[in-house]
């Protein structure tokens, strides 16, 4: 477990830093840390549901623990879906700009939480 913690993080950390980049640089966004910063938040949620795919067939998920995975889940998939938004619109695009910036936020928060939980029990 503390090695998939450790993955987790640092996959976080990296989605973080590139998208700080991204953002640091401005539009038009360069294409290598736009390429890194999407492999890497696609990868993440990959490793995650993979992640919860194996603790699932070990029983290791209580009502709690799924309620919070989903909602990571949905929250991961939203930042994604923003992030597509802001990096395919032509121009400003505030809204996508707004979400993008509160839904990775929301999503690591749900993600702590829930490791949280699986650390304690
Ligand atoms: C297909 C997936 C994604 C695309 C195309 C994408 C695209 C972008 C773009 C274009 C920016 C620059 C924003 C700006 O200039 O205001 C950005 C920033 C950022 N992205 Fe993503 N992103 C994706 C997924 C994710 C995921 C999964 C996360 C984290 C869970 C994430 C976290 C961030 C963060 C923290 C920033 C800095 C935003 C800020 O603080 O204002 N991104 N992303």
């Amino acid at each position: 477990m503390q090695n998939v913690l450790l993955i987790v993080a640092v996959g976080i950390a990296a989605v973080f830093v590139t998208g700080y980049s991204l953002k640091k640089l401005g539009r038009p966004f360069k294409t290598l840390p736009l390429t890194l910063h999407k492999l890497l938040g696609v990868g993440v949620f990959i490793y995650l549901a993979v992640t919860v795919v194996r603790l699932a067939r070990a029983g290791s998920l209580n009502g709690l623990g799924w309620g919070l995975c989903l909602l990571a889940g949905a929250l991961f998939l939203a930042a994604l879906a923003s992030g597509g938004w802001l990096a395919a619109a032509k121009g400003e695009a505030r809204l996508a700009e707004t979400l993008h910036r509160i839904l990775p936020r929301l999503a690591v928060i749900a993600t702590i939480a829930w490791f949280y939980l699986l650390i304690r029990r």
